[in-house]
């Protein structure tokens, strides 16, 4: 089995040889944090977008999307609050001159402590076995008790002093956990400073009259200021919800791992207005359901997890991180935010326009309040990847390296393979991808033997491998090989098109 790191290089290395990411402009040494969707990772992309969208807004009968302007008005991000306060803390290490997030820096210390505390969970339970009570462990084990108390006041107090913009603290709570800098090992650390995050741009020619812009550093604002419009063209009710996919820009101080941080980035949100006093229960709704849609991708429940803030942001009353288990460990993967009415009340006051909801069942006007969920596409592309690539050992002792994508994931659902180039084999496959392509992405291969055709389709993800033999010529029948079993069944080429369907259909999928 391979550690963590060696998983996570592969993930990498895997999606650059088999054309699902690349560095962007790569002739020119790339750019950092910035990649490129290859043949199969636009594929990939566009089908997890697909699949986030079809349960938002085709199975909620009360949600509709849109797809606002990457560039806006000015005074949106002031109203919103990016201006003041879309800020990162950072400290550089004065030794090794390398950048850090100093919440990071903290959060990263308390995880530490938490896998220790794991640690001592996973040796009790050895020992115990059948009569490990762990409810009991936990609340009374000393080792376990101090590692997660000191996890919890460390993170507590980081929230604390960012909540006053007390960097001072910040940077005195990282000097007394003895925290040190990851790579080096140095504990020579600057003060904290805060980093604004948002790319400025300007629009228009010349210098005098170019106004100052930002790239949009969330897609949310793009619904937020269109929620009337879209109330009064829709007929929406309250409670309803607008849903929209983009590209966001947030020039990211630490730019590490892959896709998992970028600078240029693609969300998929939904804001659900509410009555208000009405967001907590929406909230918990929320969480429940955008829980269910991960799990729907048979991904592992063991896999996720929610984490709850203590540190709110500067716009909401509750909120949560689904957590992944990716290759370097549990990290954010989607956010669930109860953002009160702050965002339309504050651009009602920018505006100066009413941003109000005329309750017909209540007969009163209110500013509604706003449950979001936030999901960052590229970081869904990376929990899917790194959670499909296996090294499989077969029977034969033989390895395969095999990527498991959810079928409905897959870029290529069949892969269609003339078992030699001659006898008119090539022919009838053509014809079998003449009739598949109206519903399904499908490729020609008749490069090599077939069982490294097989290979190279297991690698790439194809759930599906169709062979045509010579007794298709006699009886209109090809082999389907299934990627995961490599099971392999005989059946008629006319029935090929409705066994796919079945196996890549949304309802078998999402319901
Ligand atoms: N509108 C709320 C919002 O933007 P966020 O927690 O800052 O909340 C939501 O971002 C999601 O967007 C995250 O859970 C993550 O999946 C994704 N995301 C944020 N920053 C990202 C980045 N630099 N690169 C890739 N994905 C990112």
């Amino acid at each position: 089995m391979a550690n963590n790191d060696d998983q996570f290089k592969k993930v990498v290395s895997h999606a650059k040889e088999y054309g699902y990411i690349f560095a962007s402009s790569e002739i020119y040494d790339g750019l950092s944090a910035v990649y490129d969707y290859a043949q199969n990772g636009a594929e990939l992309k566009k089908n997890i977008r697909e699949y986030w969208w079809r349960s938002m807004v085709y199975m909620h009968q009360n949600i509709v999307g849109i797809d606002a302007a990457i560039l806006m008005h000015p005074t949106t991000w002031k109203a919103s609050g990016h201006v003041d306060a879309f800020n990162d803390p950072l400290i550089d290490n004065k030794d090794s001159k390398k950048r850090y997030r100093a919440d990071v820096l903290v959060e990263d210390y308390a995880e530490k402590l938490e896998q220790k505390a794991q640690k001592e969970i996973a040796k009790a339970q050895k020992r115990f076995g059948e009569a490990f009570d762990e409810a009991q462990f936990v609340t009374t084990n000393p080792r376990v008790l101090r590692y997660r108390g000191e996890a919890k006041a460390a993170v507590e107090r980081l929230a604390r002093s960012l909540e006053k913009e007390d960097l001072a603290d910040v940077k005195a709570l990282i000097e007394e956990l003895d925290i040190a800098d990851p790579e080096t090992g140095s504990k020579n650390w600057t003060e904290v400073r805060q980093f604004n995050l948002m790319f400025g741009t300007k629009l228009g020619a010349s210098a005098e009259s170019a106004t100052d812009l930002y790239l949009r550093p969330e897609t949310a604002q793009g619904i937020f200021v269109n929620f009337l419009n879209v109330q009064k063209t829709g007929r929406m009710k309250i409670p309803f919800g607008i849903a929209q996919t983009g590209k966001a820009f947030r020039n990211e101080i630490v730019a590490r791992q892959f896709i998992f941080r970028m600078r240029e980035f693609e969300q998929m949100e939904m804001q659900f207005f509410v009555r208000p006093g009405e967001e907590l229960k929406w909230y918990e709704y929320w969480k429940e359901t955008r829980l269910k849609w991960h799990l729907s991708l048979g991904m592992g429940k063991e896999n996720y997890r929610f984490h709850d803030h203590e540190k709110l942001a500067h716009y909401a009353n509750a909120a949560a991180d689904i957590e992944f288990n990716f290759p370097f460990g549990f990290k954010e993967l989607e956010g669930i935010h109860s953002r009160t009415d702050f965002d339309l009340k504050a651009h009602e006051q920018y505006s100066g326009k009413k941003l109000q909801f005329y309750d017909p069942e209540l007969q009163e006007n209110y500013v509604p309040y706003v449950v979001e969920t936030s999901i960052g596409l590229d970081r869904m592309f990376l929990a899917v990847l790194s959670n499909s690539l296996e090294e499989e050992t077969l029977d034969d002792g033989n390895t395969r390296t095999v990527l498991k994508l959810p079928a409905i994931l897959a870029p290529v659902k069949a892969a269609v393979l003339p078992l030699v180039k001659k006898d008119g084999l090539p022919e009838i496959a053509q014809e079998i991808i003449d009739e598949l392509q109206w519903e399904h992405n499908v490729v020609y291969d008749e490069k090599d033997a077939v069982g490294r055709r097989y290979r190279r389709q297991d690698a790439a993800g194809t759930p599906f491998c169709i062979t045509v033999d010579h007794q298709t010529l006699d009886d209109q029948t090809v082999t389907l090989r299934h990627r995961d079993s490599m099971e392999q069944e005989r059946l008629p080429i006319s029935e090929l098109g409705s066994k796919i369907s079945e196996a890549v259909s949304y309802k078998t999928w999402l319901a």
